[in-house]
């Protein structure tokens, strides 16, 4: 089949499926970005991409550089926290909002059902995904873009120096919730196209979206809507790249690429020992505390220096080759100025660059996370926890399957718990997502190394990373098509942790990055 009828068939299915407004208009955002479209007129045809393109959009971005964080502000204001159902509506309604904008910019949008999710025994409803189409010009490539719409929690109390859910603008930095991880950057492609269209310049590539609210918490129903619905539907048969935007520089200065991402396998081990809590003075003593049976089987996991100590884990990670090691060398990392940046004690590995590099992108990790039910909030609390929930994360890389990996945690800690012989109540569940890498010798890294040194005149490292964004396999795997990872952020953004922020300079030179990139694609050979 010619890539065209492909296009046509895709354009069809989301013509039945959504309604389009009958006439079409170029609406701006919000009134701040009016002033830069001809309103009256109707739509002038764009101008086919000069040189002078991208030098005219720079300047557009710079004139609108307040509009661009006032919509940051609206995005960062919805508290769409997608691990807590408290915020269910919010995520919803963050969906709508951006559905709204992507419809402003000229996309065709639909939303579509994902289904439900069983929380405590019961079935809550899962924000719909954003799929949207923009073009479809059969002579242009055409980049498929995600995104997350959805936000880790965030409390003024847990150190915050303002509120969270309030984008505030200090030295240079825009702080809030969502700033970095992803709203900054989601929100960097509609600025992108805004600006293509401000300037009456042609987009450059076909574009299609899916942007989603349940990342933070395992993009459940994604991977089924990309595979079983979309893929089938021919969502992807236009394609050529897929690019996603949800990560950082490695450090504050120096730009990357990014072709590889660590799987991960979350897991709850819970411990029962009485159906309530316990006052201690009462019953302490006569009891066997959940709570100790806890921590021993946590304390199995992992040793001082962070070796995990779970039967066979190393044994199917990916061996270390020799052009591998050298990759690490000329990567361009300053470990004294990570350790400063967190604030942490000492680093693992003796600072060593190389070993730090390979443990965050390249060998598993193994966190304690919490523990759900433990007495954690200040003060004395004198009770026996009736039960508590541990959890605790590995980090997965090629070539551990997710399978394999939950399969060898569950036979150690059941192994652990006959050890204990505690009559208590022990049980483990997990969820997963695999690890991800790309090859980065491909014309769409090097076409992405161009924009990124055509905006900070350098060029970008090709580096991995250890986080995890569950859906980039299956993107890659949906498509068949090369994936990359496009960061707009700095190192030091803090992602998930207090004052989460995204320094003015990379959201605007980000989204004039997102310009050149779409720029650079476009003239990649159809
Ligand atoms: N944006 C991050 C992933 C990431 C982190 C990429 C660091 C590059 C560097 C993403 O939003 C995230 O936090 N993912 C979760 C996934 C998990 C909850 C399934 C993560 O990595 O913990
Ligand atoms: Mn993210
Ligand atoms: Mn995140």
């Amino acid at each position: 089949m010619t890539s065209l009828t492909l296009i046509n068939r895709a354009t069809c299915i989301f013509n039945t499926l959504i309604k389009l407004p009958a006439t079409k208009q170029l609406v701006p955002f919000f009134p701040a970005y009016h002033q830069h479209y001809s309103v009256s007129s109707k739509q002038v045809s764009a101008k086919m991409a000069t040189e002078k393109t991208l030098p005219e959009i720079f300047k557009y971005v710079d004139q609108n550089k307040d509009s661009y964080k006032q919509l940051l502000k609206e995005a960062v204001a919805i508290p769409s926290v997608s691990c807590d159902v408290k915020y269910r509506a919010d995520c919803i309604r963050m969906v709508h909002w951006m559905q709204d904008k992507l419809k402003e910019v000229g996309a065709s949008t639909e939303l579509r059902d994902v289904g439900f999710q069983t929380i405590d025994g019961k079935d809550v409803q899962l924000p719909p995904v954003l799929v949207g189409v923009l073009g479809n010009d059969p002579k242009k490539n055409t980049v498929c873009i995600y995104g997350h719409l959805d936000v880790q929690p965030a409390l003024k109390s847990d150190g915050w120096e303002t509120e969270p859910f309030e984008l505030v603008e200090r030295n240079e930095k825009l702080y809030g919730r969502g700033s970095t991880d992803d709203k900054g950057p989601v929100l960097g492609w509609l600025h992108t196209i805004n600006a293509y269209k401000g300037t009456g310049a042609e987009l450059p590539v076909n574009l299609k979206f899916i942007f989603e609210c349940m990342e933070e918490s395992g993009s459940e129903g994604l991977d089924s809507l990309l595979m079983d619905k979309l893929k089938p539907e021919g969502f992807f048969d236009s394609v050529d790249y897929v690019c996603i935007s949800d990560n950082y520089w490695l450090g504050t200065t120096k730009p990357c690429i990014t072709y590889g991402l660590r799987g991960i396998s979350y897991y709850f081990l819970e411990v029962e020992c009485a159906k309530m809590d316990l006052h201690s003075g009462v019953y302490g003593g006569t009891v066997h505390e959940a709570m100790s049976d806890l921590i021993y089987l946590m304390n199995t996991l992992v040793d001082k220096d962070g070796k995990i100590l779970v039967t066979d884990i190393y044994k199917s990670v990916a061996p270390l080759t020799e052009t591998e090691t050298k990759l690490y060398t000329t990567i361009d990392f300053d470990p004294e100025a990570y350790r400063k940046t967190i604030g942490a004690y000492k680093l693992a590995h003796n600072g060593v660059k190389e070993q730090l590099l390979m443990h965050r992108w390249r060998y598993p990790s193994l966190s304690l996370h919490g523990i759900e039910g433990a007495a954690f909030q200040p003060g004395a609390k004198t009770v026996v926890p009736g039960k508590v929930i541990g959890k605790f994360s590995v980090r997965l890389v090629p070539n551990q399957e997710p399978e394999e990996v939950e399969k060898l945690v569950f036979d150690y800690i059941n192994k652990k718990w006959a050890e204990r012989g505690s009559p208590n109540k022990m049980s483990i569940t997990a969820q997963s997502g695999r690890a991800w890498t790309e090859n980065p010798d491909h014309p769409h890294y090097q076409a992405a190394a161009r924009a990124t040194k055509l905006i900070y005149q350098t060029d970008p490292d090709m580096s991995r990373e250890g986080g995890s964004i569950p859906v980039t396999i299956t993107l890659q795997e949906a498509s068949g098509k090369n994936v990359l990872l496009l960061p707009m952020g700095a190192g030091d953004d803090m992602a998930h942790s207090q004052n989460e922020k995204i320094n003015v300079r990379n959201y605007i030179e980000g989204i004039k990055l997102f310009a050149a990139y779409l720029f650079e694609v476009g003239k990649l050979p159809k």
